[in-house]
């Protein structure tokens, strides 16, 4: 089993990193979906330098080399930062993943991943065989950890029980929620990774989250960012492409929501 060691200095405050298989994953990563060219270099490289550590990119986003040279171009310690990549739907078949892993890692020119992800799964995956694959490639260090993205919690449970599997990435936010995925996570002490944390943007404009939000000095966004992260065992990737929403989705370590407003927004 996984360990997660959280230093909970004061119940309720929740600690920046997430303690699982010898690793401490950072809670807060920056989304680089939609990320492109130019703007994806110099986004990655400006979180960095404000302090992000954790970073979500796919083959399918078509910014893997975009990823790489701006982590390249910050000059951070590789051994400091958390890259996941995802392997999409078409390369499920073991050789077909290692291959495409091998050119993430190209593209990205890293020696390793940190987290490889099956985006989607599929009706006719072999979920058994695209597992081994992975843990084929933890063995040789060209990935450090294996999970899944998308899997209902029938199916998180399964891919559980067949590899070292450490976290789903799935949608969630104020507008959808995974307690079901949430509660798989926490049996095996793993974790539950929140994309589209934001509901892509709309949580801004959201007028129960902003009034909450006030009472904090805080904003909706970082209401709905630190919404996600008191459920424990939840780490959270905002995509933010201007250093304002960067810097406001990194300032949600110093407050903590009380229980009514958890239960007010779990309402919404
Ligand atoms: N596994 C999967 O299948 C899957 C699917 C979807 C997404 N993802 C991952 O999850 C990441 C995040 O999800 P997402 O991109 O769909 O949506 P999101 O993070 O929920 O929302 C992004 C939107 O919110 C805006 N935003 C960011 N910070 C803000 C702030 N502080 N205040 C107001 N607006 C703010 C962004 O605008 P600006 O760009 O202008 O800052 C952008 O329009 C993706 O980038 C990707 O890495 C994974």
């Amino acid at each position: 089993m996984y360990l997660v060691k959280r230093k909970q200095k004061h119940p309720g405050i929740v600690e920046k990193y997430l303690n699982i298989e010898n690793s401490s994953i950072p809670l807060l990563g920056l989304g680089t979906w939609e990320l492109t060219g130019q703007e994806c270099i110099d986004t990655v490289e400006a979180a960095i330098h404000l302090g992000y550590r954790h970073l979500d990119t796919a083959h399918i986003y078509n910014n893997e080399e975009q990823v790489g040279q701006g982590v390249k171009q910050s000059n951070a310690d590789r051994q400091e930062l958390f890259i996941t990549t995802k392997v999409s739907t078409h390369n499920l078949d073991p050789d077909s993943l290692v291959r495409s892993t091998e050119n993430s890692l190209v593209k990205m020119k890293t020696d390793y991943i940190d987290l490889l992800l099956i985006h989607w799964p599929t009706p006719d995956m072999e979920l058994e065989a695209t597992l081994s694959a992975m843990f084929w490639l933890k063995e040789r260090k060209r990935i450090r950890h294996l999970g899944v993205s998308n899997f209902s919690p029938v199916l998180f449970r399964e891919a559980i029980g067949l590899g070292p599997v450490i976290c789903n990435q799935v949608e969630f936010s104020p507008y959808i929620k995974q307690y079901d995925n949430l509660a798989v996570a926490k049996e095996s002490e793993l974790m539950i990774t929140a994309f589209s944390p934001l509901g892509k943007g709309k949580v801004s404009q959201d007028k129960l989250l902003q009034e909450i939000g006030k009472r904090y000095e805080k904003s909706a966004a970082q209401v709905a960012l630190r919404w996600l992260l008191q459920h424990g065992n939840v780490s959270v990737i905002p995509k933010a492409s201007g250093i304002q929403h960067l810097k406001e989705n990194m300032e949600i370590f110093d407050f903590e929501l009380s229980r009514e407003d958890m239960e007010k927004i779990a309402g919404i």
